[in-house]
């Protein structure tokens, strides 16, 4: 925290120089367990078969999620992240470094895609935070996600597979 190439906010600000933070200074952490157990108490919404998502693309994407697209082997079923080490250079998943050189291993973690559908329809939120699916953002929805990879792992998805991913992507989490 105290490179100032790598993280200049936090050592301009010295957040790495821990033992200079009077610990009675600190006004959040008790906080923390009450607002831990209030989120995990609110119920997540369930992706309806025939409303949110088609059920049997879903099923078809579901065996390409494991399968062709190779999307398993980072994002693994059913956490849809990765057990262990789940972390990636930005070469691998074939985007820019500017964040995950924030970070101190220069990597990005690999999402969990539980509740995707609700940013890919916009739910509980302004228009302007519809999609803005990875880190940044950048792209606005799930079928440019898959794009994205169809191109970085020269997948050769056909639009019907593309389709029946994002399909499967909008279930999640499914019961399964
Ligand atoms: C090499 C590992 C790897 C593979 C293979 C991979 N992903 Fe990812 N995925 C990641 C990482 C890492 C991120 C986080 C990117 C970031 O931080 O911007 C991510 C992010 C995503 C997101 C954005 C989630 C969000 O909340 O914004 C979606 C959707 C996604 N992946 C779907 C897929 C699909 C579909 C496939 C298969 C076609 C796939 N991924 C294959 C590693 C992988």
């Amino acid at each position: 925290m105290n490179n100032a190439a790598q993280f200049p906010i936090a050592a301009a600000n010295g957040f790495g120089d821990l033992p200079h933070i009077d610990p009675d200074d600190d006004l959040i952490t008790k906080f923390l367990p009450a607002l831990h157990f209030y989120q995990l108490a609110i119920p997540a919404p369930k992706p309806q078969p025939g409303v949110d998502f088609d059920e049997e693309g879903a099923e078809r994407g579901d065996t390409l999620f494991s399968g062709k697209a190779g999307c398993n082997n980072c994002h693994v079923e059913p956490l849809w992240t990765e057990p262990g080490w789940n972390l990636h250079t930005p070469g691998e998943i074939g985007i820019d470094s500017f964040q995950a050189d924030r970070a101190p291993d220069h990597v990005y973690k690999t999402m969990n895609l539980a509740g995707l559908v609700v940013r890919e329809n916009g739910l509980f939120m302004k228009p302007s935070n519809k999609g803005r699916f990875y880190h940044d953002g950048r792209f606005a929805t799930l079928l440019d996600v898959v794009n994205h990879y169809n191109t970085r792992f020269s997948l050769a998805l056909t639009a019907q597979e593309k389709h029946d991913l994002v399909e499967y992507l909008k279930s999640l989490p499914s019961d399964e």
